[in-house]
């Protein structure tokens, strides 16, 4: 099965776990973006929900889909949120912020009372870091000196520009700036031993905003297989670090 075909099996999966009445945490890239239209498709069919976006680019869509949205301010809690991932763990951890909205994606994860991660099953990794870097978004401002930090926790910073040759250096391409007025580091480090320790010590850096690893914050996750089946994955029960 072609991915364009996988991905609305998964999408209209992750679809069906929507009720009317919800109030929705809408994801973003391309596997969010899937769902949202899926969603489209119900709403049509007179589903009623109302959704909060995690971008520009979603709140677009989602008017586009005549899907009702509302603020992340203007609401006390999210029943669901629904978005993507670059890798997933067997724990559910996940790493986000390829599409560059992982500040604004989090913070509607952590409004959510239940969080589906939605993803095809080459996302999925024994250890967080293994496929991609880590996306970090930075405060402009002295962004080198931010990126030094992160290169002596381990990190290989790479400014993310839009498009050609990445760098840091006079002349680069434009820095991608994200909804929030930031930049974004990809930080390859390779597996991962201590992702919480990591995580930590990114966060505590002075002008890193927030990093793309979603810890302890998805309860489940829908994933589609190459024949277009889609299985569901639990979160182990333990601690639930990634709400705070
Ligand atoms: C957006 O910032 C990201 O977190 C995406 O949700 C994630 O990169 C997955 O994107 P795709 O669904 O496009 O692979």
């Amino acid at each position: 099965m072609d991915d364009a075909a996988r991905m609305i099996c998964l999408a209209d999966a992750a679809a069906g776990e929507v009720e009317t009445g919800m109030t929705l945490g809408l994801g973003t890239g391309s596997t969010a973006e899937a769902v949202l239209r899926a969603l489209g498709r119900r709403v049509a069919g007179g589903l009623e929900i109302r959704g909060v976006a995690t971008s520009r680019r979603t709140a677009a869509l989602a008017e586009e889909l005549a899907i009702p949205l509302v603020s992340l301010e203007e609401v006390e809690r999210i029943d669901l949120g629904i978005d993507g991932a670059d890798e997933i763990d067997p724990r559910l951890d996940v790493v986000k912020g390829r599409g560059g909205a992982l500040l604004h994606e989090k913070l509607v994860a952590l409004a959510c009372d239940d969080y589906l991660i939605v993803a095809s099953s080459e996302k999925l990794v024994a250890t967080l870091g293994s496929r991609v870097p880590i996306p970090v978004e930075v405060v402009p401002f002295g962004r080198q000196q931010t990126a030094s930090r992160l290169r002596r926790l381990g990190f290989e910073p790479q400014l993310r520009t839009s498009g050609g040759p990445e760098g840091d250096a006079p002349g680069a391409e434009t820095p991608v700036v994200s909804d929030g007025g930031h930049v974004i580091y990809d930080c390859a480090i390779g597996a991962m031993v201590d992702v919480h320790g990591l995580a930590a010590a990114t966060k505590a850096i002075t002008g890193v905003v927030d990093h793309g690893l979603f810890l302890g914050v998805a309860r489940s996750a829908l994933v589609v297989e190459s024949d277009g089946s889609v299985r569901r994955l639990v979160a182990p029960s333990g601690p639930n670090l990634g709400r705070r």
